[in-house]
């Protein structure tokens, strides 16, 4: 008999803090997974799954993208190395793609992570301002750093007295936090303008960052005009503007979805999607901002310095993602596009037809089942009216079905390009199965 998943979870805790790498994996029941491709993954008892988690949303091609992977290959077998001196040729061709692509990037650094690029973001904006204070949503995920590793979840019991336009207190979701970081963190509720202005006419705001969807805790879409506003706000009283679109760039469009919006920021992060997958954070902005990395005053730079920033091998993934998604732009994201609106249609008569109290929020390709009357506008709302039980229940029987979401509460949903008409109308019905037996 193979060792059951419990076995070898229980095994690797002798060796591994927690028995899993990244404890944000760690789900209930435990799974091991030994392949994925396409849009599918396989445990290692040899069940599929239709893969909706794309291991937190990089995969917009799909799994094992042949064009990326091949483009890491030949790199490999090229003798590219990683030589940690002087420039490369691929790393500058990079930058001018992804400087061809977005917007709000006139300058870029890449790094190895999307937490890296939001540590370097905050950095390049207090050098901008000489300020040190940051403003954060509740709600929003910024990566793991912290001075962004403030109330994400929190349940209702802690939300309940805050009156809309305050700051919230603030909540780590981390132990080992230094107290004096606190001093520098302020929180508001998304999609409170006032709340914003309250903290930012104190003037001593470095930078506000926040996820321009928050896609962490589902998908909570700006109000119209929300981010027009925060714009306005941190033009008025000389805020650096940061958008976190490591989930949403690249997945809702070529240009981030500061290009969807219309509002660009000072600084943007990105990561997953840019390379389909490999480890790739990227940091850009305005060119006066930006230029902080390389000022000729050295209390004014910001050092950039990472041993395996610009990897020939990520260089090479994220050459070949941009480059397909660019060649093929419109064909790719209208097939996104589509794809997520058979998903929502589909989703939607499976609930209305049985009178559920569920909404559906889509954002082309990524989408969220909220156990509640309405689409959400903040946490506070989530955390008040979603019914996270049914929720729960929900996505464990959906992946014991053969579908996998990621079995926590409002995570958000992802289609990739290698998704098939096939494999939504698949998931719809044993979605039904599912609403049958949970009742
Ligand atoms: C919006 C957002 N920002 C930053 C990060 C951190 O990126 P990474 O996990 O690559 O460090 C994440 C990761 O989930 C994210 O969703």
């Amino acid at each position: 008999m193979p060792e059951s998943a419990a076995e070898i979870w229980e095994r690797q805790k002798q060796s591994i803090a927690g028995g899993v790498m990244s404890l944000n994996r760690a789900i209930d029941p435990m799974r091991v997974f030994v392949r994925a491709r396409g849009a599918f993954l396989w445990d290692h008892e040899g069940n599929r799954y239709i893969d909706y988690h794309a291991a937190f949303a990089p995969y917009l091609l799909g799994h094992g993208d042949e064009e990326v992977d091949n483009a890491v290959i030949e790199c490999v077998k090229s003798g590219a190395s990683l030589i940690g001196a002087g420039t490369t040729p691929w790393e500058g061709e990079v930058a001018e793609m992804l400087v061809e692509c977005v917007p709000g990037l006139e300058r870029v650094q890449l790094t190895n992570s999307g937490s890296e690029a939001v540590v370097y973001a905050l950095r390049l904006a207090r050098a901008a301002t000489g300020r040190e204070n940051v403003l954060i949503m509740q709600g929003g995920y910024n990566g793991w750093m912290d001075y962004v590793s403030y109330n994400l979840m929190d349940p209702a019991s802690v939300l309940e007295d805050h009156e809309a336009g305050e700051r919230y207190p603030l909540r780590p979701i981390t132990a080992g936090i230094p107290k004096v970081v606190e001093q520098t963190v302020r929180v508001v509720e998304y999609n409170d303008v006032e709340a914003a202005e309250r903290v930012l006419a104190e003037r001593d705001v470095a930078a506000l960052i926040l996820e321009p969807i928050l896609q962490n805790i589902g998908v909570v879409k700006p109000d119209p005009g929300y981010l027009e506003s925060l714009r306005e706000l941190c033009d008025r009283y000389g805020t650096v503007l940061v958008f976190d679109e490591v989930k949403t760039g690249f997945r809702h469009a070529l240009g981030g979805y500061q290009s969807v919006a219309g509002v660009i920021p000072d600084l943007c992060v990105f990561g997953k999607a840019v390379a389909n997958g490999y480890p790739v954070g990227v940091v850009g902005g305005r060119e006066s901002v930006m230029a902080h990395c390389a000022h000729p005053d050295p209390a004014r730079r910001v050092v950039v310095a990472g041993t395996y920033n610009a990897h020939p091998f990520t260089v090479a993934a994220t050459k070949a993602t941009l480059a397909k998604l660019m060649s093929r732009e419109e064909e790719i994201y209208g097939e996104l596009e589509r794809l997520g609106a058979r998903m929502e249609a589909g989703l939607n008569a499976l609930f209305g037809k049985r009178n559920y109290p569920a909404t559906v929020v889509r954002q082309g390709s990524a989408f969220v089942v909220y156990f509640m009357d309405r689409a959400p506008r903040n946490w506070r709302e989530i955390a008040m009216d979603n019914d996270a039980d049914k929720d729960l229940a929900y996505r464990k029987a959906l992946i014991d079905a053969g579908v996998f979401h990621f079995p926590v509460t409002t995570k958000q949903g992802s289609i990739s390009f290698a998704h098939t008409d096939e494999d939504i109308d698949r998931t719809l019905e044993i979605t039904d199965e599912v609403l049958n037996r949970l009742g």
